[in-house]
């Protein structure tokens, strides 16, 4: 793009480019948030922003509503005008079951007198909030809520601040831009930026939203534009209300394709079905990818396709014949908060609270808890015993509650008492952030593991769940800590039989299974070791990256912390969290106790043929800064293949990586005319 760089001189030049960079900037939206396939980069459209907006400064008069800078948002100082909308906006009729949803098929054939071979187009069921937008000559113009379906609120201004929304549109080759547009479609707010709302309105102690629908509706009915232009708001368009001076169109599927070629967002995935049962089946597809968008739907809508039949089929009451929605089994119920409890107190040393619920079936399932995730959750919903709640159960995640129904309380519902103490070990409680980098308070039991046997239990069964050994599940775990066989996880390797079968309901049988699978989570790789270690830090991925690196447990602990803290992706905390952890002499006694029961502390040397081995022979040389993998990483890599690390640059050397910042090697490397690998190369070849 060199637009930038030309010229402007004359009267006409500020008209001229502020008509340029406007349009290079819709295009710029449009690939950006419609397609999601920028052609610009970011510094290059700021560039252009900034331009356009210091022309329409020097030149107010030719600032127009449509122009990019609109988005921001104005304010609206009095409550919203009334919009009376022309062709008014109505609901959908409900189906709950694929036969309801034949019945409304043979409904409608039934109207048309029993011979109907209908198209159906499946679409999804935003769950957000409806909207009319108009345009004029391509140009939006007016912008209204639902309302009472006849008369909606003007939220022209709020809406010109979607970035997904086209305030101009794309003109179609070989087809007149309408001169009037009326299109309808649903104001949504993404998962992702949902949960950020919340917890930046958490963190100001503000009021949460109980959920997306709430929060894109909250957010479009900002008196102030300009915070409506803060909150991520998304557009799916679905529906033609009325157009005029545009190119013919007869179906809902060639209209939602012309909505995609004006710029609009329309829905992905959406089905031009020839039979009832292939909407059936296009139905199903949605249900399936529920839990996987990043929008919540309520159902799909499934509309026949031809609008000369829609018209004929018209409407009943408030609902088209032509069209209804495929509902999806609900995912919240309200149910009452009986208690909670406090007493599920983790390895990590967090008390987490979990709701006892009075029983709830939702989506066909009885909830009975839900998790609280924290603490500052609890306080913005101003939870009380008793109070009446919604809950909310997506997909496989653990059911939460999402909001208090003040207007049902009773006034017999109690405060809650956040626990003092630990209920485990009676330590005293404390708030504080966890040290993972999470941004939420939570509650902290203040002893350390080997103090407090809520902590000590978890981590035994952490230990257990993490090397695989089948049959120590939560329970027995708590109770061999609480039947004193077992202080913490090591202790798991002198578990006799007839400790084992002393203790109530554990037959032989199940005591033999398990003393096997305790022999064999001896043999587990080192990474699942470290990792059950529980050492704060060293995750799964973590405790690849040790093992990788220093083959074994004496290693790790022999390491200083700048050694490990330069093991690329670990970083400076983890190794300050390693070398306490293996300072603390608790600890150290249980890896004492770990070896001596012959858990398996080194890496065994992989033995390879040399198919595998396919550097066998070559020397490679390194040089300079490499970005993806620190310098023994490298060698490692290449070690693992056979190569010989060279230190120094001869004509024996075979290959030479380059990477930033090389320095003399480099230079003797093209002097003697050797093979050099920038980075890239070097990985290519690797991965070969
Ligand atoms: S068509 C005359 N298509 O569902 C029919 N509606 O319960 C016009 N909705 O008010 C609506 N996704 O807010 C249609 N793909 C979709 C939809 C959809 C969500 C909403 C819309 C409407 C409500 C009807």
């Amino acid at each position: 793009m060199t637009e930038e760089n030309q010229p402007m001189t004359g009267p006409e030049a500020a008209p001229r480019r502020i008509a340029e960079l406007r349009q290079q900037l819709e295009y710029d939206n449009y690939r950006y948030y419609v397609l999601d396939d920028p052609t610009s980069t970011d510094a290059e459209y700021d560039a252009r922003f900034r331009e356009l907006k210091a022309l329409e400064a020097q030149h107010p008069e030719l600032v127009t509503p449509d122009s990019p800078t609109q988005r921001v948002g104005t304010t609206v100082q009095s409550d919203f005008a009334k919009v009376a909308h022309a062709v008014p906006m109505l609901s959908l009729g409900n189906v709950f079951s694929l036969p309801e949803m034949q019945e409304w098929g043979e409904r409608a054939t039934k109207f048309l007198g029993g011979r109907a071979n209908f198209e159906y187009v499946v679409e999804p069921k935003i769950d957000g909030l409806s909207i009319t937008l108009f345009y004029e000559n391509g140009v939006f113009v007016k912008g209204a809520t639902r309302g009472n379906g006849i008369v909606g609120d003007d939220v022209t201004a709020n809406l010109r601040t979607i970035k997904t929304m086209p305030l101009r549109l794309r003109s179609v080759e070989g087809q007149p831009i309408p001169t009037m547009l009326e299109v309808r479609g649903e104001v949504y707010m993404s998962l992702k930026a949902f949960e950020k709302l919340n917890e930046e309105l958490a963190a100001k102690g503000e009021k949460l939203f109980a959920n997306p629908r709430n929060s894109a509706a909250g957010s479009l009915r900002q008196k102030d534009a300009g915070a409506t232009a803060g909150r991520p708001l998304s557009l799916f368009v679905y529906y033609l209300a009325q157009s005029a001076g545009g190119p013919p169109i007869t179906t809902q599927y060639e209209v939602l394709e012309y909505f995609q070629q004006l710029g609009f967002r329309v829905a992905p995935n959406i089905r031009l079905c020839h039979t009832l049962e292939e909407a059936e089946i296009a139905v199903q597809e949605w249900l399936k990818r529920r839990d996987s968008l990043d929008y919540e739907i309520d159902g799909a809508v499934i509309k026949i396709n031809d609008f000369k039949t829609q018209e004929q089929l018209g409407y009943v009451g408030r609902d088209p014949r032509w069209a209804t929605a495929y509902k999806f089994p609900a995912r919240e119920a309200v149910t009452i908060l009986k208690d909670i409890d406090w007493h599920s107190v983790r390895r990590t040393g967090t008390i987490n609270p979990l709701a006892l619920l009075e029983p709830v079936s939702i989506g066909g399932t009885t909830v009975k808890s839900a998790t609280l995730f924290n603490l500052d959750i609890i306080s913005n919903l101003g939870l009380q015993i008793g109070d009446p709640v919604i809950v909310k159960r997506a997909g496989d995640v653990i059911p939460n509650i999402v909001k208090v129904i003040e207007e049902r309380r009773t006034g017999q519902e109690k405060p809650l008492q956040i626990p003092q103490f630990c209920p485990a070990c009676g330590a005293p409680t404390e708030r504080r952030k966890d040290s993972s980098g999470g941004t939420m308070p939570k509650l902290y039991c203040t002893n350390p593991p080997s103090r407090c046997s809520g902590q000590m239990k978890d981590w035994i069964f952490f230990y257990a769940a993490v090397m695989g050994i089948e049959g120590l599940g939560e329970r027995i775990c708590h109770r061999l800590y609480d039947e004193k066989l077992v202080r913490d996880f090591a202790d798991i390797y002198s578990l006799t039989k007839t400790q084992l079968t002393a203790l109530e309901r554990f037959g032989e049988k199940l005591a033999d299974k398990i003393l096997v699978q305790i022999k064999a989570s001896k043999d587990r790789p080192l990474a699942n070791l470290l990792m059950a270690l529980g050492i704060p830090q060293v995750g799964s991925k973590a405790g690849e990256m040790l093992a990788g690196y220093f083959k074994s447990l004496a290693a790790l602990e022999a390491a200083d912390e700048e050694t490990i803290a330069d093991i690329k992706g670990l970083g400076k905390v983890a190794a300050r969290s390693i070398r306490d952890f293996f300072a603390n002499p608790n600890n150290r006694s249980i890896v004492d106790k770990l070896k001596a029961a012959g858990v398996r502390t080194v890496e065994p040397e992989i033995v390879v043929g040399d198919s595998k081995r396919p550097f066998a022979g070559q020397t490679f040389v390194l040089t300079g800064k490499l970005l993806d993998f620190t310098r023994p990483q490298a060698e490692e890599l290449l070690k693992k293949k056979g190569a010989s690390i060279g230190s120094s640059v001869s004509k024996n050397v075979d290959y030479v990586v380059v990477g930033e910042e090389a320095g003399s090697k480099l230079a003797k490397a093209q002097q003697l005319g050797l093979k050099t690998l920038n980075e890239a190369e070097f990985k290519a070849l690797l991965s070969k």
